[in-house]
């Protein structure tokens, strides 16, 4: 999962499979014709269940990556094959009809449908994909396949790359083909990310600030529960719909709002009586995770870990008790990085119901050689998980912990003029 490919023209071990794969399953193509694309996944620091209340998101692109080798055909079709799944699907440009429901060529189709709706001219292509983010885990491997797929299709066509375009392309294929009301952020930051940052996204105007992340100072792990409760989609609907009424009841009081996005700390607090208790509980979430994001901006622009820290459990708490997405084996896993020192904050990330937390590990308590401080304190989490939730429910669950390393978004391999 490491590579190293920014400084060497080696091609990373992901992109000489796909490359290989291509070459023996699609005829036809010269050598020269077939590109390489890769998107990633993204872990989200702060902001979660914010982008459809058209609010602020500080996510970051990471190191795991649906990499693509494709190449234009002379008609309509696209043909992908998934390294994944070891499994070749197809589907025309031209034909409007949808994959079957749940089939992962949703995903492909559904961004193609966005981006030629919007009136761009696309090309038949044949593609390989492999993609090595988590799947199910919360860590938007659907957006690094939408984005990396919409990418390869616009650049084969010869079409200028509108970014944003794009990542809206992707939002259409979970709204249209998929069947998930999702918000833009995961295929915002898959388009948009950057090497050592993380990205402010204004949900609403859909403008970004890069924000810097000093790695000398953190390490950023991924610790993936890997269970996925079923309730994941049909409950994240029904925050958008819970999150929508709110807007609605608290226009009696305050007739300008259009979002949970223009309610202030002090508006909500003035007017919460308007509300049942679980839509109050479902805004207040959304109404502070705003400020906490801003906040934490601030925090990071001082340095200040501790801070940062304190916001991103104060989230995981909000998520938990307001918001409702977490379940009893991240709550587990946040219990256990609270007992570390070594770990100034964490929290449940992405859509919630199973899927990972992300931990901002201090570099300043982490032992002076080789890490000793994060190893021991991975070895323990891992270890006390499993001994938890034995102990909790009965079951063998095993956690997997990721290194997190901020990285670029959507991009062409070798192509020296988008790198
Ligand atoms: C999922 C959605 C995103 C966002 C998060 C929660 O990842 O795809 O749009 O709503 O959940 O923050």
């Amino acid at each position: 999962m490491h590579e190293s490919e920014a400084s060497s023209r080696t091609l990373p071990t992901d992109a000489q499979s796909v490359t290989a794969a291509f070459h023996k399953l699609f005829e036809g193509h010269e050598t020269a014709e077939v590109r390489l694309f890769r998107a990633p996944g993204r872990v989200n620091l702060i902001g979660e269940h914010t982008d459809y209340n058209d609010g602020f998101v500080l996510p970051i692109a990471i190191n795991y990556h649906s990499t693509i080798a494709a190449a234009a055909r002379d008609d309509s079709r696209v043909r992908v094959h998934t390294m994944n799944r070891d499994e070749t699907l197809e589907f025309d440009l031209e034909d409007t009809a949808k994959p079957p429901r749940g089939s992962w060529l949703n995903y492909i189709a559904g961004t193609a449908r966005g981006l030629t709706e919007g009136g761009i001219a696309l090309r038949g292509a044949d593609m390989v994909l492999v993609s090595d983010v988590p799947e199910g885990g919360g860590l938007s491997s659907s957006a690094a396949l939408e984005v990396s797929a919409g990418f390869a299709l616009l650049r084969l066509a010869g079409v200028e790359v509108d970014l944003i375009n794009l990542a809206r392309a992707g939002q259409y294929a979970e709204h249209n083909y998929v069947g998930t009301r999702s918000g833009i952020m995961d295929q915002y930051i898959a388009a948009m990310g950057r090497e050592n940052h993380a990205l402010l996204i204004d949900c609403r105007s859909l403008e970004s600030a890069l924000v810097p992340l000093d790695s000398s100072k953190y390490e950023l792990l991924i610790c993936n529960t890997n269970v996925k409760h079923s309730l994941a989609n049909s409950e994240y609907n029904t925050r958008r719909a819970e999150c929508e009424k709110a807007v609605e009841l608290l226009r009696e009081a305050l007739p300008h709002i259009t979002a949970l996005r223009d309610v202030s700390i002090e508006d909500f607090k003035r007017h919460q009586d308007l509300l049942p208790d679980v839509i109050k509980r479902r805004a207040r979430h959304v109404v502070t995770e705003n400020e906490r994001t801003l906040e934490t901006v601030e925090a990071l622009r001082r340095n200040n870990m501790k801070k940062v820290g304190e916001l991103m459990y104060a989230s995981h708490v909000s998520l938990r008790d307001d918001y409702a997405v977490s379940c009893l084996e991240l709550d587990t896993l946040i219990e256990i990085a609270r007992e570390h020192e070594i770990v100034a904050g964490a929290r449940m990330t992405g859509g919630g119901f199973g899927g990972c937390t992300v931990n901002l590990v201090r570099r300043d308590t982490i032992n002076n050689t080789e890490n000793g401080g994060l190893k021991s304190f991975t070895e323990n989490l891992k270890r006390e998980y499993h001994l938890r939730i034995k102990r909790k429910t009965g079951r063998e669950l095993h956690a997997s912990i990721y290194h997190a390393v901020p990285s670029d978004g959507v991009h062409e391999l070798f192509n020296d003029v988008t790198q």
